[in-house]
């Protein structure tokens, strides 16, 4: 696995592969991370295996879509050790830029003032804007993250150039909107989804969970148990979403100690709420800060029409 920095080194070592003989169909899958790699982030290199010749994960902590007050400065960084199991998980290129590779503005204006001059020209694409659905639950809580997010992944893409991009179930909102952004700004780049990995107790992993000592993993598996909740509710009694809302939120009740801050049921195709009346595949979202850490995590439920 080759570990690089810049724009240069990346293209000239992609367009290497690409000119080795009998390479000239390859396929190029992406997987972009932020790094403090687990299991998670391991099944979409495997994934990403599936469909491409040539595998390329990026690790970048992007200050764009972290707000005031986040864990920009605290999120973990193991770049060495990241390397390793990326290395041992079958990658064969580690794209490890820095912040000016990223946003060339901020080679020019130093890293502050760039990083402002970066999120003023996405301001300026209107594919790049997360809109209503960038607002709701995740965006709610975070404001201006999912613009970030969407301007640091269609970066990614320019600089990788892949014919494939896959990324976690775990982060539902997020994916939708690059699902959205993609369709726009890179008709031609399949995006793929990879279920959601969870530890033996239901919790699904982040690299967060890093911040949890073991008390707080326990309430912090609640979250998912509650989503079960809800799910058989739903699948096995027969339950509307909203009596499967009360069902699961009834189990977070015994836990205070999970600050909830949403739980929802949403149609997956437009992010939208959807109410009783709804039939067919929903995803439960949830969001709650245990301590100071904030968690996410979702499930599909499949609302039946009632018998006659
Ligand atoms: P990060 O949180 O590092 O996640 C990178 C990818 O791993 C995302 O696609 C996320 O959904 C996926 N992932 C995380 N936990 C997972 C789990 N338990 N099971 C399956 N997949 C999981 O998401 C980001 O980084 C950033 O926003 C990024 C897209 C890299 C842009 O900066």
């Amino acid at each position: 696995m080759k570990t690089l920095i810049t724009a240069a080194e990346l293209t000239a070592a992609i367009d290497e592969e690409r000119d080795l003989p009998g390479c000239a169909g390859l396929k190029v899958a992406f997987v972009p991370t932020m790094g403090a790699l687990h299991a998670g982030h391991l099944s979409l290199v495997e994934k990403a295996r599936e469909y491409a010749d040539l595998v390329v994960v990026s690790i970048f902590v992007n200050p764009l879509q972290f707000g005031a007050g986040e864990d920009f400065d605290k999120y973990p960084r193991i770049l060495e050790a990241d390397a390793k199991v990326l290395e041992a998980a079958g990658a064969d290129i580690l794209f490890a830029p820095t912040v000016e590779v990223v946003y060339p503005e901020a080679a020019e204006l130093g890293v502050a003032a760039g990083i402002d001059a970066a999120r003023a020209k996405a301001k300026l694409n209107p594919a790049l804007q997360s809109g209503e659905v960038g607002t709701a639950f995740e965006g709610a809580a975070r404001p201006g993250h999912f613009d970030g997010m969407l301007a640091v992944v269609a970066r990614l893409f320019e600089l990788v150039k892949p014919d494939f991009a896959v990324f976690g179930a775990k982060d539902a909102q997020q994916l939708f909107l690059i699902r959205r952004m993609a369709a726009t700004l890179f008709p031609d780049l399949h995006i793929i989804q990879a279920p959601i990995i969870r530890e033996a107790s239901g919790l699904a992993m982040s690299s967060r969970n890093r911040y949890l000592d073991a008390a707080a993993l326990k309430v912090a598996e609640q979250l998912s148990k509650a989503l079960n909740v809800g799910k058989a509710a739903a699948e096995t009694l027969g339950a509307k979403p909203s009596m499967a809302i009360n069902a699961a939120r009834a189990r977070l009740d015994g836990v205070p100690e999970a600050k909830l801050d949403y739980l929802a049921l949403v149609d997956p195709n437009s992010f939208e709420k959807i109410d009783d009346s709804f039939t067919g595949r929903a995803l439960m979202l949830i969001a709650a800060v245990v301590g100071t850490t904030r968690l996410i995590d979702n499930l599909t439920i499949d609302f039946q029409e009632p018998f006659a």
